[in-house]
């Protein structure tokens, strides 16, 4: 295999990444459902030795990593994909304020402040916040020690928990957590494990930065400074990929329905386009099995 990028002790032989998809495939008690099926999903899409893969955003303490069931389940996509000498890194995120009651029972955010014109969230208190960052490293710890990922992302982007801690427009807080960059920043630096997504520019769900510059350098300054295990920063920042090819691009829908898309990007074979309407297909794997690799790829690839 020919490395062409590292990633902390990762070799990698390509530039694409699978970005993290949310595909609601837990049952009621936030089990992954169809393991088999989640598995050969993931483990399709490794299809070229040393690709990156992310999981889709999973909540610590909730679905995700917290109980046996979820542990070994996971630990069969991790090993499936690990077969196909790939690696993947788990995502983190939690809900916040723009939780649909699914997950929490009451909703909670950073500050009392509604997503438009969505519930008012109660505010966390300086006890819910404690345990929050414990689940998440829990989460993180149990990933890496007992379930094979080969990393965590921590998901800070996108309008969710870690979004709303950092922005001013969601986080109205007065103690430490709050008032000023770096009281808004505490929260991620105190869960922040090895990878992290962030959104500089994105406004959905009454999200904005009126000038998202002051946070960021804050930040991308102090990860530097204090966290040498970080291997790389997610941006969701389309112009990055069309103007530097030194890094990590990542891809989302065509990877879905592309498995084979590295293989596809190395032979020049076209994308085949995706269906939107089947992405959150709850409980479902319609939409996400049933892709065939390209044909032309037999005998080089599978
Ligand atoms: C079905 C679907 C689910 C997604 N779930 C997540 C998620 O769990 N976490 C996340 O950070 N981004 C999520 N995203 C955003 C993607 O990771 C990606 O940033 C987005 O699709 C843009 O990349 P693309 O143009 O290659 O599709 C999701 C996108 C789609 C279409």
């Amino acid at each position: 295999m020919n490395i062409l990028f590292k990633l902390g002790s990762i070799e990698l032989s390509n530039r694409i990444v699978l970005a993290p998809l949310t595909r609601f495939q837990n049952d009621d008690e936030f089990a992954l459902i169809q393991k088999l099926n989640y598995a050969f999903n993931y483990a399709e899409r490794a299809l070229v030795p040393g690709t990156l893969l992310i999981s889709e955003g999973t909540v610590p303490h909730i679905f995700g990593l917290y109980t046996d069931i979820q542990v070994s389940e996971w630990n069969a996509v991790t090993d499936a994909v690990h077969v196909k000498k790939s690696f993947i890194f788990l995502q983190l995120f939690g809900h916040g304020r723009v939780d649909t009651g699914d997950v929490q029972k009451s909703i909670y955010g950073p500050s009392a402040i509604a997503n438009g014109d969505g519930p008012v969230p109660k505010e966390y208190t300086k006890a819910d916040v404690e345990q929050l960052i414990e689940h998440f490293v829990r989460a993180s710890t149990v990933a890496v020690t007992d379930t094979g990922f080969d990393g965590v992302e921590i998901h800070a982007a996108y309008r969710y928990l870690i979004d709303q801690f950092l922005q001013a427009v969601s986080n109205q807080r007065s103690e430490e957590y709050g008032g000023s960059i770096e009281n808004r920043a505490k929260f991620l630096f105190d869960i922040i494990d090895l990878g992290i997504r962030l959104s500089p520019y994105s406004e959905f769900q009454s999200m904005k930065y009126l000038n998202p510059y002051p946070q960021f350098s804050y930040m991308i300054s102090k990860l530097q400074e204090t966290h040498s295990n970080l291997v790389y920063l997610h941006f969701s920042v389309k112009e990055y990929a069309n103007t530097h090819m030194d890094g990590l691009v990542a891809f989302g829908r065509y990877f879905v329905s592309n498995p084979d898309l590295v293989a596809r990007a190395k032979e020049g074979i076209p994308f085949r386009k995706y269906d939107r309407s089947t992405f959150h297909n709850a409980k479902s794997p319609e939409g996400y099995v049933g892709y065939e690799y390209a044909p032309e790829l037999k005998g080089k690839y599978f």
